[in-house]
């Protein structure tokens, strides 16, 4: 098997941690590096949170400290879904510390090193929008891109904005532009991968690892959205992993993509061309249904495995 190398960027949040360990259980993935930025909650807190998720499943890989802010612009995080902590309270052992050094030096020097890096986002954008800003020339050794970002139609941090597109649309717009292959994972993918009591059960009935069980714990402290109708709540990030895993669990498009960094009430907004209305050339890959119940399988047979 070839296997993807490949960096997570992330600000863990609870559906980040998921997503984290679902990459760390996968052969299919060589993740070299994990770079944290402020988003889920501050850097303070997400920092040690990647530390702690790392730490729980035995992986040395990397982890390094970014943006605790936007390129420009405040910082805002959201507790509403994560909790103060980021975990929903779940406490984890304390992680290894750190390694020294800044996220955008850290993804630039693995770009240098290696030809082909697949590049995940599951956070705001600033981290890697900084590395890729800084020396644009390396672009040329992003294998793609791949994003849980953005919405097509509703936001969920504004009316019009998806959280992690609004945390920093500077940055989302330097990604979209820099000519690589971008995957978009948006709300409307992510919707169909809806937590429930019985999912909930189903993972933690599927191995006896602390991994899985933390999972598990951190999904039972998710509140239920009121999007949908209080059955259950999206899992985002895991979703641009899976991606990565079984393609086949997905149907897709080709769009143009954009955001919108104007000030006001569209900031953060992306704007996808799913009919071709523009006449832009496609630019990213939207991820548009997904298998959710081959999803939840693969998640539960993923984290089971490890320790
Ligand atoms: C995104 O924002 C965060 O709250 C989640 O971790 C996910 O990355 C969803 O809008
Ligand atoms: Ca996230």
């Amino acid at each position: 098997m070839t296997r993807r190398v490949c960096l997570i960027d992330t600000d863990p949040g609870t559906d980040d941690a998921i997503a984290l360990w679902l990459a760390l259980a996968s052969p299919e993935l060589d993740l070299r590096l994990v770079t944290v930025a402020g988003g889920n909650v501050g850097l303070d807190r997400t920092l040690p949170n990647a530390r702690a998720i790392l730490g729980l499943a035995g992986s040395a890989v990397p982890v390094v400290a970014g943006a605790d802010r936007p390129l420009l612009g405040a910082f805002t995080s959201e507790t509403r879904v994560h909790g103060a902590d980021g975990l929903g309270g779940v406490v984890l052992p304390e992680g290894p510390p750190a390694t020294p050094g800044i996220a955008a030096d850290a993804i630039r020097d693995l770009l240098r090193a290696e030809s082909r890096v697949t590049l995940i986002g599951i956070g705001p954008a600033t981290n890697i929008a900084l590395a890729l800003a800084t020396e644009p020339g390396l672009a040329a050794h992003v294998a793609e891109i791949v994003l849980m970002t953005g919405a097509w139609a509703e936001g969920n941090i504004t009316p019009e904005a998806e959280f992690n597109a609004w945390s920093d649309p500077e940055a989302l717009a330097v990604l979209l532009g820099c000519g690589r292959p971008v995957t978009l994972a948006t709300l409307e993918l992510t919707a169909q991968a809806l937590v429930t009591p019985a999912r909930v059960a189903a993972l933690r009935a599927a191995g006896q690892g602390a991994c899985l069980a933390a999972a598990a714990r951190i999904l039972d402290g998710v509140p239920p959205s009121r999007r949908f109708g209080h059955r259950g709540f999206p899992l985002h990030d895991p979703c641009a992993i899976a991606w990565l895993l079984a393609p086949g669990l997905f149907t897709t498009r080709d769009v143009h993509a954009d955001v919108c960094c104007a000030p006001g009430a569209s900031r953060g907004r992306t704007l996808v061309d799913r009919w071709g209305r523009t006449g832009q050339a496609a630019n990213a890959r939207l991820l548009e249904t997904l298998d959710a119940d081959g999803f939840f399988a693969l998640l539960a047979g993923r984290l089971a495995v490890l320790r």
